[in-house]
């Protein structure tokens, strides 16, 4: 069995990885090597690294695509992607092109607004003194926290509002105070819970202040922390084009493409099982924006299916319709993203992410994401209603099969236009690659 190690955080990055491949790896001077080579080449970009998180031993590489030609509200973007999955930045930049002659995507951010709560429990049978108290005292609340919203406010934001929530028909004595915060262009994490742990302090101390009025029950803070659930952090991206415009080139008839893409969306959202599969295709492009920009996947993940589930079944995050003699297809959903703070100005590639965006606002970037995800879905639902996904897929994956087989590049080169008009599957990819290593070596 391998040894605990007591106090690793302490060891230098060199000692922690001398124990760790020695403790874990079968073959510690190759995973040495290995690590080293994905580390940076300048010492100051790696140090950068290093103290992003604790116990740095390596850099994580992922491919940082780029898909050109979005039309966005009448401006040109080339989206930045970091994404390890084959098709997603071919499908994204299909999507842009199939767009940018039919009037390019239409975006808007509906609303900005987060929240965070204050969870506290009193089982006080005075409900109206509580309230009373609250209201009473909430400039307070405002006054305690100005030092830490002083710099938000000067660019607009801050506290928008502070609410008492019963939800004692939840669990015995549940309370929050529910605060709603604009965090202009900071997605805004850290400012939040430093508001709410002002806030809960404040309450706190009004309660020790005011126990002749609560009565005896004690008040307890349970916790002060943002949601990562934001309804009203929401933006909505769409394309519309005559339906005799489709004109999408396998074939299919045009009336027949939208009546199709229409009846797969109406699918998605009645079938949770198609809906968890159609919204994780949106979210390869709305997670590949979101990490390329530096920005937080896990809670843009978490709050985009909350919201798919708001209506008490997980449906499409996606809608689309036909109007007349027009295909309409859209999106609607929370995205709350920031594009200064965090790593945003720190790590080189998340900085040439967001240059190349022209330096969006947080409002712009959510519609350039939204703008993604929608693009994606439109591709990935346009494959499986014609020649299904896996042709564009596999022809992805073909150089993944190739380079688990080690296949050299002229070898790669030949196998790559013999599946140009063949549907490629991984037994084939593997009879191709044989057959011309074969080749190869007879001719050696
Ligand atoms: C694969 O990563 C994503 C798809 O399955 C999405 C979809 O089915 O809509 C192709």
């Amino acid at each position: 069995m391998k040894q605990p190690i007591k106090g690793f955080s302490k060891l230098n990055k060199q000692a922690k990885i001398e124990w760790l491949v020695s403790q874990y790896t079968s073959d510690p001077s190759a995973s040495l090597d290995m690590l080293e080579g994905y580390w940076h080449n300048q010492p100051e970009v790696q140090k950068l690294h290093d103290e992003f998180i604790e116990n740095t031993i390596s850099n994580y590489y992922m491919p940082f695509g780029v898909a050109p030609n979005f039309l966005i509200n009448g401006k040109m973007y080339a989206i930045p992607l970091a994404i390890e999955e084959s098709s997603v930045v071919a499908a994204a930049a299909k999507a842009a092109n199939f767009w940018l002659d039919r009037g390019g995507f239409q975006a808007s951010v509906l609303s900005m607004v987060k929240v965070g709560h204050v969870h506290f429990i009193w089982e006080g049978k005075n409900v109206d003194a509580l309230y009373r108290l609250f209201e009473a005292n909430k400039d307070q609340f405002f006054t305690n926290t100005e030092s830490i919203t002083k710099n938000m406010r000067a660019r607009g934001g801050g506290v928008l509002s502070l609410g008492l929530v019963d939800k004692t028909d939840l669990e015995p004595g549940y309370y929050q105070i529910e605060a709603r915060f604009e965090t202009c262009d900071s997605m805004g994490a850290n400012f939040i819970n430093s508001c709410l742990e002002s806030f809960a302090q404040t309450l706190r101390d009004l309660a020790a202040a005011n126990q002749a009025e609560l009565g005896d029950a004690p008040l307890q803070v349970v916790m002060s922390i943002l949601s990562n659930f934001t309804p009203e952090c929401l933006v909505r991206a769409e394309v519309r084009c005559k339906i005799n415009d489709i004109e999408e080139g396998s074939g299919i008839d045009n009336q027949e493409f939208a009546e199709k893409f229409c009846r797969a969306i109406r699918i998605a959202s009645v079938e949770p099982y198609r809906a968890v599969t159609h919204n994780k295709g949106i979210m390869n492009g709305i997670d590949s924006v979101i990490i390329a920009t530096g920005n937080d996947f896990r809670a843009t993940e978490a709050c985009a299916h909350a919201y798919a589930a708001k209506d008490g079944r997980y449906t499409s995050l996606t809608h689309a319709a036909i109007e007349g003699d027009e295909f309409h297809f859209w999106i609607e959903l929370p995205l709350s993203l920031g594009t200064v703070g965090g790593i945003t100005n720190l790590h080189p590639m998340v900085r040439f992410a967001h240059e190349l965006l022209g330096y969006p606002s947080a409002n712009a970037l959510m519609q350039i994401t939204a703008v993604a995800g929608l693009a994606q879905n439109f591709s990935a639902v346009r494959s499986l209603i014609t020649s299904g996904i896996q042709k564009g897929h596999m022809k992805m994956h073909l150089l993944n099969i190739l380079n688990q087989l080690e296949a050299n590049d002229a070898e790669k080169e030949e196998i790559v236009a013999y599946f140009k008009d063949k549907v490629v599957s991984h037994s084939a990819a593997v009879e191709a690659f044989v057959r011309v290593r074969a080749q190869g070596q007879a001719q050696a």
